[in-house]
């Protein structure tokens, strides 16, 4: 299996921290960055939603792949940012494409992306056929622009990849897990089945994003170096082997401690989070294409992604970079 094409999408609204303070937030570019690393982020015009962002990765992911919207097999997108609560955004990207393959979202939250990989993964090896696989999020339409615990970290964006079955790759092996029991550690409490959406629920403002930020961080730390262990154990590797590491670019605080703890130093870390805040099932594929157009991938490299996100939801997987297929891997 091979990543034969990568494409990333980030709308032109850069929003700085000093912007968010503008807004009367009692917050500041000092606090944001010195807690966080997130320098700026981009917010998605007021007209475009999810599955415009998805669409424009996709179509970068497909070019780069030297591959039209026919030869793919199935459309999956990660989001927990989906356009509509019904239907899925995937089969609106893939209509935007121009195709009617089979088309589904992933919801996985921020770890969405590891784990539409790994079903793109056996999708594509089962079909025998491509799979673009994407994660594409707008955050900040559920975000609270008044909660600055939460608004200041996020972004909007879309990163995406072509999944090819061939021989002269690697994609895997992958390690996923879940832990369901403490929901609400971050989550929109309120506008699904069990709570939905009422005048009390906007009126509470609790169909917004919440989290207990000192909680998701220590999970954040402690499953992504788990699952970084596990897949370099269950390939026989170890963190000397890998040549790039790209962690869910929640806060570089927290890749600092997973990098640290897997053992991996930061010339072998590849960050974006400064630039992009995080954008949730959108960063690692964001991340990989930042990488790629900073020319810190080489033919042959050993990648080793992992992520986090609400559920609690993690997962990680080692991919070989690999350059004979695909225009944007050389
Ligand atoms: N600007 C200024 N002050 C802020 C602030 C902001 N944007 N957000 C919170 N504060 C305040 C708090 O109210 C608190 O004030 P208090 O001491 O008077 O009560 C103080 O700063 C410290 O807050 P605390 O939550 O302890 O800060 P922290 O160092 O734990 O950092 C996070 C907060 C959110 C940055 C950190 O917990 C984190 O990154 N968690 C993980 C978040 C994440 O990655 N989520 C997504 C995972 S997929």
């Amino acid at each position: 299996m091979t990543i034969a094409g990568l494409g990333a999408y980030l709308p032109e609204r850069v929003v700085t921290n000093d912007d968010l303070a503008a807004t009367g937030l009692d917050t500041s570019d000092e606090w944001i960055r010195s807690r966080t690393g997130i320098v700026q982020r981009h917010y998605a015009a007021p007209e475009q939603a999810t599955s415009d962002l998805a669409l424009e990765a996709g179509k970068a992911a497909l070019a780069d792949a030297g591959l039209g919207t026919d030869d793919v097999a199935a459309v999956i997108v990660a989001t927990t940012t989906p356009d509509h609560m019904v239907p899925g955004t995937a089969p609106l990207v893939a209509a935007a494409l121009g195709t009617e393959v089979g088309a589904f979202d992933v919801q996985a939250a921020c770890s969405g992306f590891v784990y539409a990989l790994r079903v793109g993964t056996a999708l594509a090896l089962a079909e025998d056929a491509p799979v673009l696989v994407i994660g594409a999020e707008t955050l900040s339409r559920i975000v609270d622009p008044r909660d600055r615990g939460v608004s200041i970290l996020f972004g909007d964006g879309a990163g995406a990849v072509v999944v090819v079955p061939d021989e002269t790759g690697r994609i895997g092996p992958f390690s996923l897990g879940a832990d369901g029991r403490d929901p609400s550690m971050l989550w929109t409490a309120t506008g699904g089945t069990r709570a939905p959406v009422s005048h009390q629920v906007v009126d509470d403002r609790s169909h917004f994003l919440t989290m207990r930020g000192g909680d998701v961080y220590r999970n954040a730390v402690s499953r992504m170096a788990a699952a970084s262990r596990d897949v370099l154990e269950q390939a026989g590797l170890t963190i000397d082997d890998v040549d790039l590491f790209i962690g869910h670019q929640a806060n570089v605080r927290i890749l600092d401690a997973v990098a640290q703890r897997v053992g991996i130093e930061p010339a072998r870390c590849h960050v974006t989070v400064g630039q992009h805040g995080n954008t949730s099932a959108a960063s690692v594929p964001l991340a990989l294409a930042d990488a790629r157009d900073g020319g810190r991938l080489r033919p042959g490299d050993t990648v080793l992604l992992t992520a986090f996100g609400a559920g609690l939801t993690w997962g990680a997987c080692l991919l070989t970079w690999n350059p004979t297929t695909g225009g944007g891997n050389a």
